[in-house]
This record gives C-alpha cells, structure tokens and sequence, in this order.
C-alpha cells in the first residue's frame, strides 16, 4: 500500500517521522526532515506503522546524495549519510533535547553540542555479518546482508581486512584496530577456523576467548596506551575517547572536585580511571566483563580498586564523584539506585542512546539529582548514534 508522507522529525534510532491521514505515525528509514515521500507501507500496528520510500516527491533542505557507494545498494551501517553535516548535527540536539523533555520530564533543557572525530574513517572497531566468507552489513530494520569490502567510516586498517579478509564459517566478526599502534584484530563468532587474513592481523574466535585464549590490540589515546581484548569495550576511536575524557576533566574543574573518592561504573578497560582517576585519591572502578577487567588490571595502577561484578550486584561505597558509562540500555532504576547509595553529591553519566538518557534523567531527578550540563558528543558521525555526556548535582 502506497502513501504519500510528509516527514516533520527525526526518532531515536534514526527514521524519519510522518504521519498518516488516519493519524498513526509512520517510521521511514532514509527520510529528512521536510522531504515529502511516497512511501510503502511495510509495517502495520494499531499506533504506528514503518514504511520505505518508493519516490522522494520533494526533499527536505538537509537531504544530499549519500557519500557511499553502498547506502543505494541498501547497506544499512551508517543510517544518516544521506543528511548532510548540518542536518546531522540539528538532528542529533533534537533527539536528546527531546529525549530529555518527554521521558526525562526537563522543560527547556540546553543541549550543548561538541564536534567529534574526522566525519570518515575514524571507526576503529566494527562488527559485521558474513556472507559467503565475506564482511557484510544489515539493511536498516532486517536481517538481510550486503556485502561490503571497504567503509566510509570505518579506519584504512578495518577497510584492509574487510577487502582482503575470508571468514568462513562464521556468521559474525568483530574487528578491532589501534589507530595509532597499527594494531589489528579479528574475532570470529562463534569460531575463527579457516580464516584467511593479512599476516599481521591477531585472529581469535569468540569460542576459544571465551575459555581464556588471549588476544588483544594496544592503543594509545590521552597519554595512555590501552591493552584492549577481542572481547572488551572501547570507545569507537582514539580521537573520541580523547574527548570524552576532555568533557569530563572540564566538569571537574568546573566543580572543583578531585582529590578523595572517585567511583568509576561500567569502567570498561579503564579510560576514566586511568586518566581523571589520577586527580583522586582513591578509585574504586565497577565492571561485569572478565576480559574489561583484565585489561583494566593491565593497564590502571595501584590507586585503582577494580572489582570484578555487575553494578547491580556491588555494594555501594561512599563517593565524593561517581562516573557512570552504562551500556545502550542505560542505568536503569537499579543503577541509578546504586548511584543514590553512593551519596555523591556530583555524577557524570554519558548515555549512548537517547532514549535510555531520557529515562535515566527521570530516575536521576527522582534520586534527588539536578542537570547540570549536558553535551552531545558527535562520535560517530553519518549515523544516528549519539553520545551525550551529562553532568548531575544533588540537591541540598
Ligand atoms: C559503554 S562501555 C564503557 C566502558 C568505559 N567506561 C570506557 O569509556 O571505555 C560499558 C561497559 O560496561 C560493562 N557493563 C555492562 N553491563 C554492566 C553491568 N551491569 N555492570 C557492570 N559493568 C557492566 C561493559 O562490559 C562495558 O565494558
């Protein structure tokens, strides 16, 4: 069934947003704001509905010919590359001003808005599909794969395994590389036999990681360099996690805090404790994964007190500063009650997705906490991802 639709938003997760003349929202993934569309109805539920575009009728100011030859084949791993710059970075503010309004119940907040890395080929980690041996993403809102041997966004060392990488069995890989190192990895869900790489590149699969094989990449941002494993999180460039640390070293001082106790949760391979952790006494930092915290071992000093469990299940220390990088589902009200037992008076969150911020903010004011700052960091430009970092003060 073909509509005609006129699309007025941006949503979390990237669609364009329209409405039908019965009233139902309808999501369409490729749309701008203002561009009006013909569009199949793919999706029917009783209050929305999601629709592809047969024909741009009129395009929207902020629509532009995508810079990949892969967006028209159908590849779905960068969502907005047919936005332009400006059209990307509006509909970035948007979706967390929004975000922080209707599920975080702040009325006017003031979403302030930091530049990240080079627009392409900053992506230093990337998880694809294989099809018949070869990397592979997803079209938008499907299973269905096509085949990639080179991406915009992803770092020349990534682009040289994805054209010359054969990975057999596998139905999933993760690659891994050191910017600044050189570093390559290539992991293998759920095994890596057979795989054909350049000489160079570590190979694992995620089976024999899992029973304590080892391999890893080093790489080097904000005066550190950072053992990273094939299972462990790190931020999706150098450049990135530079800035990150940047937004939190300037909340700091802006606070004028340091110096006593500072609780890292969701610490990841260590990037907050190992940097900022150094203007506090003591640090006590929160994380669930074994390969994360062998990392952080490796790679924080003594000052650091890591403790091996899910936030969830630790028992919560008094903190004077307490920094919280949840994964996409966010803090939830049991992290946020964690934060709470904490009693520190200032927290620093950073939400990679909006949704999960506006839900976290709502829980924060409920514990007694006020939004001071907020800032979208654009890590990872030509798609919808945001990542925002956000500054809480509790109420005297
Ligand atoms: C977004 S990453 C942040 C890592 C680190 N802060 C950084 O900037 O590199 C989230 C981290 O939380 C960890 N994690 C996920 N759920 C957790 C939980 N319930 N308790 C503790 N850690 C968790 C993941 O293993 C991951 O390392």
């Amino acid at each position: 069934m073909s509509k005609r639709v006129n699309i007025h938003d941006l949503a979390v997760g990237g669609d364009g947003v329209g409405r039908l003349e019965d009233g139902r929202v309808v999501f369409v993934a490729g749309a701008a704001v203002d561009d009006e569309l013909l569009v199949d109805i793919t999706e029917e539920k009783s209050r929305y509905t999601r629709g592809t575009i047969i024909e741009i009728l009129s395009a929207g100011d902020g629509r532009r010919k995508p810079l990949c030859h892969h967006v028209p084949r159908g590849c779905g791993g960068c969502d907005w590359q047919h936005l332009s710059e400006e059209a990307q970075i509006e509909g970035k503010i948007s979706l967390v001003e929004d975000a922080l309004r209707k599920l975080g119940n702040i009325s006017s907040p003031d979403v302030g808005y930091v530049a990240g890395p080079e627009p392409l080929r900053y992506r230093t980690s990337v998880r694809v599909g294989v099809e018949n041996g070869r990397g592979a993403y997803r079209r938008a809102h499907s299973h269905e794969l096509v085949q990639v041997d080179d991406c915009l966004i992803a770092h020349p060392l990534i682009d040289e395994i994805l054209l010359e990488g054969f990975f057999a069995e596998a139905s999933e890989v993760t690659i891994k590389v050191g910017a600044r190192t050189g570093d390559q990895l290539v992991m293998g869900e759920p095994t890596a036999e057979g795989f054909r790489v350049p000489d160079q590149v570590s190979v694992i699969g995620r089976n024999r990681a899992r029973k304590g094989d080892e391999a890893h990449i080093f790489e080097e941002a904000a005066g550190m360099t950072w053992r990273i494993s094939a299972r462990s999180f790190f931020q999706s460039s150098p450049e990135g996690a530079e800035m990150l640390v940047a937004l939190a070293a300037e909340w700091l001082t802006l606070h004028d805090v340091g110096e006593q106790v500072l609780v890292d949760l969701y610490a990841g391979v260590g990037l907050f404790s190992g940097t900022v952790g150094d203007w506090f006494e003591k640090v006590t930092a929160i994380e669930s994964s074994a390969s994360a915290v062998a990392d952080a071992t490796y790679n924080l000093d003594s000052h650091v007190t890591i403790h091996r469990t899910s936030v969830e299940q630790w028992v919560p220390e008094l903190a004077d500063v307490v920094i919280a990088d949840p994964p996409r589902s966010g803090l939830r009200s049991s992290g946020v009650e964690v934060i709470r037992k904490t009693e520190a008076p200032h927290v620093l969150l950073v939400s990679c997705d909006a949704g999960a911020l506006g839900r976290d903010a709502a829980l924060m004011t409920s514990a007694g906490y006020e939004l001071d700052r907020v800032d979208v960091l654009d890590m990872f430009p030509q798609t919808s991802h945001v990542e925002v970092v956000s500054g809480w003060t509790k109420n005297i």
